[in-house]
């Protein structure tokens, strides 16, 4: 894996947002795998001011979400859904029929995350995935565990993950318990992934995503198997 150290958050979001344009001006019609998150925040942001100053191109692009919380409405302002169009969506010239998040309203789960995975097959493969890492080593929804999932699925969020996200909620018992999220193999899927980490609340999860071992109890340490990672952080989430 390839490492970029930046100096802060500002200078990681913009080394971000420059791979991400890069792949963008290769290929107009590029699919784009994207995540939601504090931490893509500033590189959304990066690229809506480079979209508007007619440097990139959305017209063309299509784009995966990496995951959805289960059961969630669209248009409740903690959906993914949600801040996916108002982080970038609704700021810049992409159409939004062809924005895909997974279906946090689905009547059957189980089913609206097999359609998901068919659905990353079929518009995809991503030319770029674009991945936070959570404080346990999470990508995407896939937690600690014994065995991680391949494909899209249906999984329950960890005690750590839940406390860590209540922040955007009113109260930690308001964040679902469940997510709809890409497997690793569908991450994997991707032709080329950039994980962003700020922060020293992350530094043990990059530790140990940098240490060579495919661990379970590290997700992210999956993205070893790829040829194509680049792992761009702020001075504080490294030790
Ligand atoms: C978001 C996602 C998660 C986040 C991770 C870090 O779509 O899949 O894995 O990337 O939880 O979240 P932040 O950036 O809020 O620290």
């Amino acid at each position: 894996m390839k490492t970029i150290i930046c100096k802060n958050y500002e200078e990681m979001s913009a080394r971000a947002a420059e791979i991400v344009a890069d792949v963008m001006k290769a290929d107009p019609a590029c699919v784009l795998g994207l995540a939601t998150g504090s931490t893509p925040v500033g590189m959304y942001k990066k690229l809506i001011d480079m979209n508007k100053a007619g440097e990139i191109d959305f017209s063309k692009v299509t784009t995966v979400n990496l995951d959805e919380y289960y059961p969630i409405a669209p248009d409740n302002d903690q959906s993914y859904r949600y801040f996916m169009n108002e982080n970038l969506f609704n700021h810049v010239n992409i159409d939004k029929t062809k924005t895909y998040v997974p279906d946090g309203m689905a009547a059957d789960p189980d089913e609206a995350c097999a359609a998901y995975e068919a659905l990353v097959k079929k518009v995809g493969p991503a030319d770029i995935q674009v991945l936070g890492i959570g404080q346990n080593g999470h990508i995407g929804f896939n937690e600690p565990a014994d065995a991680l999932e391949v494909a899209t699925h249906v999984t329950g969020l960890t005690e750590s993950t839940i406390k860590a996200n209540a922040r955007f909620f009113a109260s930690e018992s308001d964040v679902p318990t469940k997510a709809l999220t890409m497997g690793i193999g569908t991450i994997l899927s991707a032709k080329k992934i950039i994980i962003l980490a700020n922060g020293a609340a992350k530094a043990e999860a990059v530790k140990k995503m940098l240490a060579g071992k495919l661990d379970t109890s590290c997700p992210a340490s999956m993205l070893n198997l790829h040829a194509d990672v680049t792992v761009i952080c702020d001075e504080a989430a490294v030790i």
